[in-house]
């Protein structure tokens, strides 16, 4: 540990070197001494020195408006280099005598386990072959950085690996170190703020892009290794035709107050996502053809090529040619009307045929080595992504559909959808579905609104069934809010099943959500509707910024209980869709821990999930990081089916449900009913200059209005950037506190060790609150806070202050995450970086409100870095 430590170490200080090169050779050594005396002034004042504290303060002070920009650019940039560094490290190859990190060690280790508790070998080879995780890649606008500089970034880790050989000539060292110097110099001098929103296209093409430059190698190596560790454990295999995760897609697909997604827009999306397919595979197809030139084959490829010398290429060569085919039509489909050529790849099967075809002729001809190489990874390519590379899922708000139905129903004569009662809406939906009239007359003239949502019915009808993922229904409250959508799409022609999806995001919502499936379940005639399992959507970022997390939490953990026992009294399959965010205010947290603080029978062999934004990088950017985070997943989810945690003690949950109470006025009593909060949010954080940062394809709000009308992602990131991080722990002070004094902490001791979800809760509590900065807070308050608000600034962090120590109380240590020093550790040096550009933010915020707007100024530019370097140096936006 102290070594890998140490060579982290080195590895940050030369890239900071190597920046400050870069600095000096622009700027001049003067102006890198200024830069050198903000961080150590930084650095003692973090250290409790009053003189570092000065030093820091006046050498901003004298920094005049052309140095705000270089200052905040060497601190984000500095930041980012840190990052990549801290990510190469968790990859880094290890020596002989070095423990393997835990995401490489964690399933077959978790194999032996099971198998010492008793799970027979066949039981756990079926288990795993069966798993069926999918992960959803959303296009959710957390990702400050720019594509051209995080491809900067991967090559700069690249260099990284390349010089962690200890047998490096010197010279070779040196081209290695010009290399680094060469990539942070082109980092310095690209910019780092986008000038535009990206379009929905761009996002979905960025997905795209992290399938090819690394799923696409990692999911071959993953499933490798974890047919290893199963025949290493049980001597079985994976069979070749599991997937235990696959991917789906928001990109393109997600239009829920995003008007920017159109029909078209999914329509090319879906296209695009075709091409890209048929492009991968020909890489591949074409490799193998050139390498399969063997000549004995088995009965089943002779019949298929006949006596051809080199039966393998014979066969991919046909299969080659289809594939050419399917990425012009897809070309051609994007620009206008393609020809339709049968060699073009519709179904799976067509894919996987030939492929399996060669395998099992390879193996039966006593060649399996060669068939267990590229062949096995591309078959299980085919097997995991198909011919549509990933299923695109589509969102839209319940109340469109609502309004869509309204403007039917007025249109015929039948009155106000909108204004009837759930009875009237759920008989008037059921009739139509049973009806075989169309509901739509021909000369309907829908306003745009509701022509938009009925074209995306009908791209939703057109599109093959493999290509589509679920159609999720945000806000959702009511059985009604279903049945209006399977009614547009049986409209729109679609005439096969298709998973329509509830999300339940609000609190009243998600206590609702038990009984509103219960009611769809027996209403007649929808089970026949219902292929496959019964697919719910949990919200968890909406849910907390409704509730405050300890509400939230408990409300999700017991909707997902209701949800659990309503579909096994009915007999039906349950599919639980976990729409997390990345950061603990949104529900985000470690997967591995989270996966196993689920319910009892809440993961049963299936999980669904949302990956967004700038967690798809951290996560799946790089192809070794990739694997480690599919191995999380994957063990994860079959142990929380094998060994499921243990159902609360009637005890524990009387106690949550009066932290939930305590928790939710508490802070509803700070977010809505405080006369001053609004004022005091718009003021004290950036949120209003938020919104010009081109993140993504979206608006940030909903619709005009306050905190209500905020997406979720605005407000968390709002209140990370000041360091209060409110969002992700007001209530707990309060629910915490009252129980502590009840006495109740020897029951809450209990909870934290024997119940995986509590103990999650306060590990994520802890982290959040050990992140959060109560003195940072303050200087926004000082700077950008009218006085006849900063006594509420005074009361939150008063209130921060007594969340931590409330979780001091209930852990038994001095200090937050004593108990693990390398964390610690990382958010001190950080701070030494973070430190001046809170302060720079909250200078530059000032002058920015003082003055007009100006766009792309240096002032306005400087405060939009220094957002990304707080972003980057806590490693979250929202
Ligand atoms: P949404 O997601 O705003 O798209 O519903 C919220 C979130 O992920 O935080």
């Amino acid at each position: 540990m102290a070594e890998i430590d140490a060579r982290l170490r080195e590895d940050v200080h030369q890239l900071g070197e190597l920046l400050g090169n870069t600095i000096n050779a622009q700027y001049g050594a003067a102006f890198l001494g200024k830069i050198e005396r903000i961080r150590k002034g930084a650095k003692t004042a973090r250290r409790g020195s009053a003189a570092g504290a000065e030093q820091l303060s006046a050498a901003l002070d004298q920094l005049n408006d052309d140095e705000l920009l270089p200052v905040a650019r060497a601190f984000n940039q500095f930041l980012n280099l840190a990052n990549i560094a801290e990510q190469y490290h968790r990859i880094r190859r290890r020596g002989a005598n070095e423990p393997e990190p835990f995401e490489s060690r964690v399933l077959p280790e978790l194999l032996q386990r099971l198998l010492a508790k008793g799970h027979s070998a066949d039981a756990l080879a079926r288990q795993l072959g069966r798993l069926d995780i999918e992960l959803v890649l959303t296009a959710h606008p957390t990702e400050v950085a720019r594509r051209t500089l995080i491809q900067k970034y991967d090559a700069i880790a690249a260099q990284l690996a390349a010089q962690d050989h200890s047998d490096l000539s010197s010279a070779e060292r040196e081209q290695v170190t010009a290399r680094l110097q060469r990539l942070i110099a082109e980092a310095w001098h690209t910019e780092e703020i986008r000038r535009s929103r990206p379009s929905p296209v761009d996002e979905a093409k960025w997905g795209f892009a992290v399938i090819e430059h690394s799923l696409w190698q990692a999911v071959p190596s993953f499933l490798r290794k974890a047919d290893q560790a199963l025949q290493a454990t049980t001597g079985l295999r994976l069979p070749l035709t599991a997937a235990p995760i696959r991917f789906a897609s928001w990109m393109g697909g997600d239009r829920d107050g995003n008007p920017n997604v159109t029909a078209a827009v999914t329509r090319e999306v879906l296209l695009l996502a075709r091409w890209m397919a048929a492009d991968l595979y020909l890489r591949d197809i074409e490799q193998l053809a050139a390498e399969l030139s063997m000549q004995q084959a088995n009965p089943e490829l002779r019949a298929q090529v006949g006596d051809s010398i080199e039966p393998y290429r014979s066969l991919l060569k046909q299969l080659r040619e289809r594939l050419r085919a399917t990425r012009s039509w897809a070309q051609e489909a994007l620009h206008g009307q393609p020809a339709v050529s049968p060699a073009v790849l519709q179904d799976n099967r067509e894919l996987l045929e030939p492929l399996q075809c060669c395998y099992q002729s390879l193996h039966d001809c006593g060649m399996g080595v060669i068939a267990d190489g590229p062949l096995l990874d591309c078959l299980r390519r085919a097997v995991t992504f198909g011919l549509f590379l990933v299923r695109l899922d589509v969102r839209q708000d319940a109340s469109r559909h609502a309004a869509a139905l309204d403007e039917i129903t007025d249109y015929l004569g039948l009155g106000h959808y909108a204004e009837w009662d759930e009875e009237a809406r759920l008989q008037f939906l059921q009739a139509e579905l049973d009806s075989r009239r169309p509901l739509l007359p021909a000369h309907f003239k829908p306003s745009a609104e509701t022509a938009e949502v009925l074209a995306t019915c009908r791209e939703v009808a057109a599109a093959p069934a493999a290509s589509l993922g679920s159609y999720v229904i945000s806000m959702a409250g009511a059985p009604s809010d279903v049945l209006a959508v399977q009614l547009l799409l049986k409209e729109a022609g679609l005439q096969r099943p298709m998973r329509v999806v509830p999300l339940f995001e609000t609190l009243a919502d998600l206590d609702q959500a038990g009984p509103v499936i219960e009611r769809l379940l027996n209403l007649p005639g929808y089970r026949a509707r219902l292929h496959g399992p019964q697919e719910v959507m949990i919200g968890y970022s909406d849910s907390a910024k409704d509730a405050g997390t300890t509400a939230a939490a408990w409300a999700q953990y017991r909707a997902q209980e209701t949800l659990v026992k309503v579909c096994s009294e009915q007999q039906v399959e349950l599919l639980l869709f976990h729409g997390r965010g990345g950061t603990v205010g949104r529900g985000g947290g470690p997967a591995h821990a989270a996966i196993l603080s689920q319910p009892p029978g809440s993961v049963a062999g299936r999980f669904r999930t949302t990956e967004q934004g700038e967690m798809i990088r951290f996560k799946f950017g790089l192809p070794d990081i990739a694997e480690q985070n599919l191995n999380l997943y994957l063990a994860a989810v079959l142990e929380a089916t094998l060994q499921p945690p243990p159902t609360p003690e009637p005890a524990w949950r009387e106690l949550m449900d009066r932290l939930a109470a305590d928790g939710v006025s508490a802070y509803r009593g700070v977010v809505r009913e405080h006369p001053q909060f609004v004022e005091y949010f718009r003021q004290a954080t950036p949120e209003q200059e938020l919104g010009r940062l081109p993140l993504g394809s979206r608006p940030a709000k909903r619709r005009a209005g306050g905190v209500e009308s905020l997406r979720a992602i605005p407000w968390i990131f709002a209140w990370t950037q000041t360091r209060l991080m409110l969002p992700a722990w007001l209530g707990w002070e309060h629910a915490l506190a009252n129980a502590l004094q009840r006495g109740e902490s020897q029951l809450l001791g209990q909870m934290r060790e024997h119940w995986p979800f509590f103990r999650t809760r306060i590990d994520m509590l802890e982290m959040v609150l050990a992140k959060a900065d109560g003195a940072i807070a303050e200087l926004y308050d000082e700077r950008l806070v009218e006085s006849s608000l900063r006594p509420l600034g005074e009361r939150l962090r008063d209130l921060l202050s007594q969340a931590s120590a409330a979780v001091l109380g209930l852990t038994g240590q001095s200090q937050l995450l004593a108990h693990s020093p390398e964390t610690l550790e990382a958010i001190s040096v950080r701070n030494t970086y973070l430190d001046p550009l809170h302060l720079l933010q909250t200078e530059l915020l000032a002058r920015s409100r003082q003055r007009e707007n100006q766009a792309d100024s240096p002032l306005e530019q400087a405060l939009l870095v220094s957002v990304a370097g707080i972003a980057a140096g806590l490693r979250n936006t929202g």
